[in-house]
């Protein structure tokens, strides 16, 4: 095994000879009727930077990647049950559920694929969070959810699972401009005692290993993800802040401008890759 220095900071990346993940593609197709692309061409996001954008899953194990095959070996499919009762839940002095609007979480198909997106009416950019706290509070007269409460992760992991398939497209053009670019520079900041970047591992060190993790390029369009390690639901949020503690930095909030800023960039990465979560990861 051939080991290379990532940086001055001393982190050391062992290169896999020959890595499984470069001879075979595995394909993921769900319960057997739901197709996901977890390899695709290189978006307009990632021009110049990565040669094509594939998801996380592909760097796990066999035994990791076929609990994704099947809701019922996917422990993160319980938490989109939690979900479909919530959604049914009248909640608020109006005695109004998600349904009253909504009818079904189906019919909000497609909407996870296009967030975080320009809102009008608030003029900034929102996360699917953040849309479904402004239903909460403006539309049902109740209380927001916190960003990364269980309510909320799971009803994110709901409305993922019902565009699962569908093509990420986030539009980074127009008013959400400045919030992209802003995102793409927290990308490439170095940060914490370790001076590291996520482009330092995620775009040029992804199939390498880390330690006993094998590196991906980061991508969120499997989020939530059920990871095995802390045997739970996570958020994308909650993610950027392990990754950038990790670094031994200081981190910013779940839905900090910050955090949104970066999700949006990070989401523009996998343009054109399938919704994925919930997913399973280590
Ligand atoms: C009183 C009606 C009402 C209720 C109740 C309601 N919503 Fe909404 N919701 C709307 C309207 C109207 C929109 C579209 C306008 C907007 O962007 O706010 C919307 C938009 C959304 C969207 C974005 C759809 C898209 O394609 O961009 C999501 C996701 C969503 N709601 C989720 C929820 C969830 C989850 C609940 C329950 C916690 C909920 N809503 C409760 C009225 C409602
Ligand atoms: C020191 C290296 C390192 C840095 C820097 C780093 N990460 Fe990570 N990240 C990891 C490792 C290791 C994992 C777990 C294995 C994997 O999926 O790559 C991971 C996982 C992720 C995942 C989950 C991917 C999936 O499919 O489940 C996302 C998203 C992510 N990182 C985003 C970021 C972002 C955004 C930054 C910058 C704020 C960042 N990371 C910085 C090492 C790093």
């Amino acid at each position: 095994m051939m080991k290379m220095t990532l940086t001055s900071s001393g982190l050391i990346l062992a290169a896999l000879g020959g890595a499984a993940f470069a001879q075979e593609e595995p394909e993921l197709v769900i319960n057997g009727e739901i197709p996901i692309t977890t390899r695709a061409e290189a978006p307009a996001s990632v021009e110049g930077a990565l040669p094509e954008v594939i998801s996380g899953w592909e760097f796990r194990s066999p035994e990791t990647q076929s609990l994704e095959e099947d809701d019922f070996e996917n422990p993160g499919m319980i938490f989109v049950d939690d979900a479909r009762a919530q959604f049914d839940t009248a909640m608020g002095p109006d005695d109004q559920a998600c349904s009253s609007c909504h009818d079904t979480p189906e019919d909000l198909a497609g909407a996870r694929a296009v967030y975080p997106k320009w809102d009008e009416e608030h003029g900034e950019v929102q996360t699917l969070e953040m849309q479904v706290n402004e239903c909460l509070t403006e539309r049902m007269s109740t209380d927001a959810w916190e960003y990364t409460s269980n309510d909320m992760t799971n009803m994110m992991a709901l409305l993922a699972s019902v565009s699962r398939g569908m093509p990420v497209n986030v539009a980074i053009d127009g008013p959400a401009q400045s919030t992209w670019e802003q995102g793409k520079d927290i990308y490439y900041t170095r940060y914490g005692q370790l001076e590291l970047a996520c482009a330092n591992c995620h775009e040029d060190n992804y199939g390498n290993m880390l330690r006993a993790d094998h590196l991906s390029q980061g991508q969120i369009n499997g989020f939530p993800a059920y990871r095995l390690k802390n045997a739970q639901l996570n958020s994308v949020h909650d993610r950027f802040k392990g990754c950038i503690r990790d670094t031994r930095a200081e981190t910013f909030e779940p839905g900090s401008p910050e955090f949104i800023a970066l999700e949006l960039y990070v989401a523009s990465r996998g343009n054109g890759l399938s919704v994925e979560g919930p997913s399973v990861r280590n």
